[in-house]
């Protein structure tokens, strides 16, 4: 069905199209003369290079001064006392036993893959003795390794473990670089980045020239980074004969990789644990029933009976007394396979997690405790719980450390280094202490069974991050982080029944998530047609899906009919999100409300500070119906709790303005970092000159109209058209039709709109489908700025998302609307 929507000039018409096309109108005119030139930037996307081209710039015999030189002070640094005794742990690990038969392989053949268990000394070894025998040979000034990780926060961990081994600084011979951050100098050989850094990289140098070696790590977690740097590799390494390849894993599924390189060979590191024992949470349940079933009267008895019979319970049950075990056991137990995909959505019981940690405390030897969650939101929750648990009262015996993928700096060395004496180390982790990040001293590890793991549902365009079983293969991982230096104990806090119906491993990324976000990068690397390009890789994505990202980059105007990028999509490319946050950006930017976007593209791509108290949901959603006033935009209250928060924290009084307005201080926090990060990008690409005053950027930002017009051009086409029902509003939407608003939403139980249109951020499928975060925005905001402008096959007027939505509007307004978004477009291809 498609809307047919009259515009007619009215007197509140033309104030509203007047009032919105004057700010935009204002905003691009304003660009045009407020400083075009300061603004633009020719700068590379990145502005320091993977490699800095030393070596080819200078002549052979400075070359082997250099390499003189490298070899002199690599064999200094490692005659210092810290490097001695760092060596000798060094020679501990498994690793070590197997420098020469690595260096062989790597010197004989052009890709090598090698497996170990995790903490064998795969990410800090290895590139290590790559470095080392360069620079012995006296080949240091040639040498350029590069070692990909996953995330931002190992590769800085370990090049910081790498060069202080050296004896050495970091952004030395050993540095690193993240997104917008890096330590690295002209006399770096050896450079830990992000897969995203490298793969960034290669859209200003394909070939990879001057790299003489590049370690992939961690590819056995199948990230759609890895996957796709593969890809580029296996066409690559034909081209350039001399650079070493070399894939490292954990101890899982090394033989397809090999494969996937024409039998590449493979070493093994093979590595010692110690025995971890294994309680599933039925052995749990069975020693509190084991109690209970010995003295019947005790439990036939009440509470009261019980509580006298303290002395002789069992300390397991007596812990376990607040937490249903049995209903936990009975709904644990009944997820099949099938049926464990709606488990999954089921809220993890952190009261479970609490007791299992105080149990330990209370009745197990020494040694660290590593919890295995599933995101930022238990982490927070429960630091918050221990803190105020009883058992913990005495704080300065435990030392509870969070470490989780976007903490922007953690306190490195408090998590690796043994705590000081009496003091329980309590670490509460995602799965990136699965196997990248190594917690030596953990001895008993608690595992909840279940990760963060993005799907997507191309059929109905659904993308969701939800907590999911993890694979029997990450368990594997999990438990084996507890015996690293004496034999230890894994909680599982599920049944055997459910973990075996986990599959063997996860499914890769590549196909489970949206594909927008590489299509424009493969487009950016001028790689072909999306669809033949991902055909290579190593389990090719469903072409539905890539046929989706390619639609979607042609309705929010990235990419041309051809497939070709655009000038905005080429703006897009150069930023490291979702498409239609960077635009979202990029708009706002442009369009003068730069505060707003970067408050509301924060949340989007990170999560919003707004917290649901069970017991207290009314209050909570009344705080932020508050917040929202009359504007219906989930994203305006947001934006408005922000606000409150920045001028609560200048008095210094923000905690108590998120208690009192149930808001995730911890959050609202990350969202400022992103900001600043966001802000960063924004000035890398020159579409902000940090030397201007921020009021340049801001000038239309109190302007609610403007905001949710940037909102529709970041959120288009995730349009609902609200449709007059009886008392109330229907919804629709264009792929799945019927939906509803989200509960948490401030849009639900609103009968009447004042405006014809939501933009939302995401759907969720529950029993039905819901859109979470929306926006009541108006048609102009769509015409203005919701993809492209098609004239309709009648001539009466504009269509959009294949005549979905259809305005007919008098000539002169779309002809205005046109020029305008001329404007635009000549703006974005300027700069
Ligand atoms: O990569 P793989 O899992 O095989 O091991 P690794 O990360 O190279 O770690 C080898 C050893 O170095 C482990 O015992 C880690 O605990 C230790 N390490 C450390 O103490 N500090 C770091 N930042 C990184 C590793
Ligand atoms: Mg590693």
């Amino acid at each position: 069905g498609s809307t047919q929507k009259e515009i007619q000039m009215s007197t509140e018409t033309e104030r509203r199209l007047g009032k919105l096309l004057d700010s935009s109108r204002g905003a691009v005119l304003n660009i045009d003369s407020g400083g075009a030139s300061s603004l633009g930037s020719n700068e590379p996307l990145l502005g320091v290079n993977v490699r800095e081209p030393v070596s080819t710039l200078i002549t052979n015999s400075e070359k082997q001064r250099l390499s003189l030189e490298l070899k002199q002070r690599q064999e200094n640094s490692k005659a210092s006392d810290v490097a001695k005794k760092m060596q000798s742990f060094r020679e501990k690990l498994p690793a070590f036993k197997e420098r020469s038969r690595f260096l062989k392989a790597v010197a004989e053949n052009q890709v090598l893959v090698v497996s170990g268990e995790t903490g064998c000394g795969k990410t800090t070894q290895l590139p290590q003795f790559i470095l080392e025998e360069e620079i012995s040979c006296l080949r240091g000034a040639d040498c350029s390794i590069i070692c990909t990780q996953p995330r931002r926060i190992s590769a800085i961990s370990v090049a910081a473990r790498v060069s202080s081994e050296r004896g050495e600084n970091l952004g030395g011979t050993v540095g690193y670089q993240i997104r917008l951050e890096a330590k690295r100098s002209s006399e770096t050989r050896l450079l830990f980045c992000t897969t995203g850094v490298l793969l960034r990289q290669l859209v200003q140098e394909p070939e990879l020239t001057g790299v003489s070696h590049l370690l992939v790590d961690e590819i056995h977690e199948r990230g759609i980074n890895e996957d796709f740097l593969l890809i580029i590799l296996r066409d690559l390494l034909p081209r350039r004969p001399d650079l070493r390849l070399i894939l490292m894993s954990a101890t899982i599924n090394a033989d397809l990789f090999s494969k996937y390189f024409g039998n590449a060979p493979t070493i093994h590191i093979p590595g010692f644990t110690f025995p971890v024992s294994e309680l599933f949470l039925e052995d749990v349940l069975e020693k509190s029933c084991y109690i209970m079933k010995s003295e019947s009267n005790y439990y036939q008895g009440n509470s009261r009976r019980r509580r006298q019979q303290e002395s002789r319970k069992d300390p397991l049950s007596e812990l376990f007394e607040d937490v249903d075990i049995e209903t936990h056991y009975k709904n644990y137990s009944t997820s099949t396979r099938h049926s464990l995909e709606a488990w999954s959505a089921s809220q993890l019981d952190l009261n479970l997690v609490e007791a299992t940690i105080e149990y330990i405390c209370r009745h197990e030897g020494d040694g660290a405790i590593l919890v295995f969650l599933t995101g930022w939101d238990d982490i927070s929750k429960l630091i918050d719980k221990v803190k105020v648990n009883n058992f913990l009262g005495d704080r300065g015996k435990f030392l509870v450390l969070p470490l989780h993928g976007s903490l922007p700096t953690i306190n490195q060395r408090e998590i690796f280094d043994r705590p000081p004496p009496n003091k329980r180390k309590i670490v509460l982790a995602t799965n990136i202490a699965e196997s990248s990040i190594t917690v030596d001293d953990v001895v008993y590890v608690i595992d909840c069974g279940k990760a963060k793991e993005a799907s997507y549902d191309a059929l109905n365009k659904l993308a969701c991050l939800l907590p999911s079983w993890i694979s029997k293969a990450s368990a594997h991982q999990r438990r084996g982080r507890a015996g690293r230096v004496q034999p230890g104990v894994c909680y599982r806090l599920y049944p055997k029944i459910t973990y075996d119906a986990m599959l063997e491993y996860q499914l890769p990324e590549i196909l489970r998530t949206p594909l927008q976000e590489l299509s424009l990068h493969i487009k950016s690397l001028q790689l072909g047609t999306v669809g033949s390009f991902l055909a290579k890789a190593l389990q090719p994505p469903d072409p539905l899906s890539v046929q989706n990202a390619i639609e979607l980059l042609k309705t929010i105007g990235a990419l041309d009919d051809m497939e070709e990028l655009t000038p905005l999509g080429r703006h897009l490319c150069t930023l490291p999100m979702d498409p239609s946050i960077g635009k979202m950006l990029l708009m706002g930017a442009i369009f003068q409300c730069i505060n707003p976007a970067l408050t509301i593209a924060a949340a989007l791509a990170h999560r919003d500070p707004f917290v649901l108290p069970l017991n207290r949901k009314e209050i909570a959603d009344a705080a932020k119906k508050s917040f929202a006033g009359d504007s219906c935009s989930d994203h305006i209250a947001l934006l408005k709790a922000f606000e409150g928060y920045k001028n609560a924290k200048q008095n210094g009084k923000e905690r108590a303005f998120c208690w009192e307005n149930f808001l995730s201080p911890v959050t609202l926090q990350m969202m400022e970092d992103m900001r600043m990060n966001f802000l960063d990008l924004l000035s890398d690409i020159g579409f902000v000159d940090k030397s201007r005053n921020a009021s340049a950027y801001n000038q239309y930002s109190n302007d609610l109209e403007m905001v949710c017009a940037i909102l529709c051009a970041g959120l288009y086409p995730n349009v609902v058209q609200c449709k007059r029902r009886g008392k109330g509003t229907a919804f629709y939407t264009k792929e799945v039709g019927k939906v509803d608003i989200h509960p948490s939403s401030v849009n639900a139980g609103i009968h009447h709109f004042p405006l014809p249109y939501l933009v939302y951020g995401e759907k969720v499928k529950t029993n039905g489908i819901l859109v979470r975060d929306s926006t009541n925005i108006s048609d102009y905001a769509l015409l203005m700025f919701g993809g492209n402008l098609i004239p309709s096959k009648s001539g009466d007027g504009i269509e959009m998302l294949e005549g979905y939505i259809h305005f007919s509007a008098p000539k002169s307004v779309i002809d205005l609307i046109k020029k305008l978004r001329g404007e635009l477009d000549k703006l974005l291809k300027r700069k």
